[in-house]
């Protein structure tokens, strides 16, 4: 096989079979990356040209009744500070986030039995009453079918739960072996109900192979997510996984670019795991093809209990206040910040 002509295909056609991503995924150098990451850029061009959107990202609750071996909010972990914020905090957020120019509002948290659907859809349509024109993103974990309906139709747009890993084991090992299969279910519910909804997978998990990452790839080239989300595995010192390594750069740079060759259309974060891990991280996301930033609109008060991982990016690159220095930082990186829901161009 004949790496270049790999990428051509997936620049050309938008697929790639197991075999071709795998080949690509275990044989890829410094050159055949350069080219990965010129088609990557170029797709990007063709459906948003050099334009970021952003979304202002309200953590809503640390408490979290999952145990997730990587995530510094699980359950057992007893250092973890717990807060959750009430709806008239994050109605303020929002409208503070809308001042700032942020159009799309990501509410997440961990899985709190506090946010009822009667919470949710009180939040819901508190924050869409005073802000009518912005999106509403909700990150909130697993729920039934009928709980997510209740919320689309209270007026949510878009729906992130990242799928974590396509490979089932892998899945469940890190899991505290909760079911790949209700995961999945989610993600295929949440579509059929309406939302925009986002898929995606950490990066250099401990024990990951390239085959299990070729299984994120063709899981989300068969799901065709509106989203994905895609970062690093950073490790939490109060975690099982503390002592494992975290994932690189590089590595989810790549992934990033071949996501937007497979997904050419999908809104696709520079996250903020990947500006954790390198300062410039954000700007290698968006030359390799992601084209959304979500900077942190929660309230001063909560932001360091927020910690799934360490070394979280506290930067003002990350911060939703600065927006005016985020703005010109991408400009000097040539992209172009827009002011609006930035909402997936198959659902416009
Ligand atoms: N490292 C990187 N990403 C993490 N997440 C949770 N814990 C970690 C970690 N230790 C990611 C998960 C989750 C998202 C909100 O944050 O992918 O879906
Ligand atoms: Fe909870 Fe999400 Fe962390 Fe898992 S990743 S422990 S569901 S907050």
């Amino acid at each position: 096989m004949d790496i270049k002509a790999i990428i051509q295909k997936l620049y050309d056609t938008n697929d790639a079979s197991r075999e071709e991503l795998l080949y690509l995924l275990d044989n890829i150098d410094d050159d055949s990356k350069k080219f990965l990451i010129d088609k990557a850029y170029k797709t990007r061009y063709k459906y948003f040209k050099n334009t970021v959107f952003m979304r202002g990202l309200i953590e809503i609750s640390s408490y979290c009744k999952k145990d997730c071996l990587y995530c510094g909010l699980r359950r057992s972990n007893k250092n973890a500070q717990r807060y959750r914020l009430d709806v008239d905090d994050i109605v303020e957020c929002a409208k503070r986030g809308d001042e700032l120019g942020y159009k799309t509002i990501v509410l997440q948290g961990g899985e709190d039995a506090f946010y009822t659907d009667e919470k949710m859809i009180q939040i819901i349509k508190a924050i869409k009453k005073e802000l009518p024109n912005n999106a509403l993103t909700l990150s909130i974990g697993e729920r039934s079918y009928d709980s997510y309906k209740k919320l689309y139709e209270a007026g949510a747009d878009r729906f992130l739960l990242r799928h974590e890993s396509a490979t089932k084991s892998l899945y469940e090992s890190i899991h505290n072996n909760e079911s790949f299969e209700e995961r999945i279910r989610c993600l295929r519910n949440l579509k059929e109900i309406g939302f925009q909804a986002g898929a995606g997978f950490m990066v250099g998990l401990p024990n990951q192979t390239n085959e299990d990452l070729v299984n994120d790839l063709r899981f989300i080239k068969e799901l065709e997510p509106a989203m994905c989300g895609i970062g690093p595995f950073i490790p939490h010192k109060d975690t099982p996984l503390r002592d494992c390594s975290a994932g690189t750069i590089e590595k989810t740079v790549i992934l990033l670019a071949i996501t937007r060759l497979l997904l050419p259309k999908v809104l696709l974060p520079a996250t903020t795991a990947l500006s954790s891990i390198d300062s410039n991280g954000r700007n290698e996301g968006l030359r390799a093809g992601a084209n959304v930033i979500m900077p942190n609109l929660s309230p001063m008060s909560v932001r360091k209990k927020y910690s799934l991982y360490n070394n979280k990016a506290f930067i003002l690159d990350e911060d939703a206040e600065y927006r005016d220095s985020i703005e010109e930082k991408l400009k000097e990186a040539g992209f172009e910040l827009v002011v609006s829901r930035g909402d997936n161009p198959d659902f416009i």
